[in-house]
């Protein structure tokens, strides 16, 4: 993959696609950690929507999947960021967010899209 990283700058990364998880051990509002290379992944499905985030708080690094959901927003256990689930976005900053990973489910096994680079 390319990407545009600034004005006439490009990077060539990595991605690829990891399996995460047999479909059926995810359920609606259920969550499971995956760890991915360097990547720890929170994947939860909500309203029949498979959703993986980073579980890593950006404020201090704690732990979101210990975090209380409402909807499509988490709440970090630690100091009460909330974060939308589906783009990643803090909500009282959405310049701030947590990565957010594309998601696929191929015969039954739930994969998500992981930047092998480990950006
Ligand atoms: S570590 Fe998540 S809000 Fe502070």
């Amino acid at each position: 993959m390319i990407q545009l990283v600034g004005e006439g700058n490009w990077v060539q990364t990595m991605s690829e696609w990891v399996l995460a998880a047999q479909e059926e051990d995810l359920q609606e509002n259920t969550r499971l950690v995956i760890n991915a290379g360097e990547h720890s992944v929170l994947l939860l499905k909500r309203a029949g929507r498979i959703l993986a985030i980073e579980n890593r708080c950006p404020h201090l690094g704690c732990t979101l999947a210990r975090g209380k959901i409402d909807g499509f927003i988490i709440t970090c256990p630690c100091h009460d960021w909330q974060f939308d689930i589906r783009s990643g976005e803090f909500t009282a900053a959405p310049e701030i967010t947590i990565p957010v990973y594309a998601c696929k489910v191929l015969h039954d096994h739930i994969y998500i899209l992981i930047d092998s680079t480990g950006a």
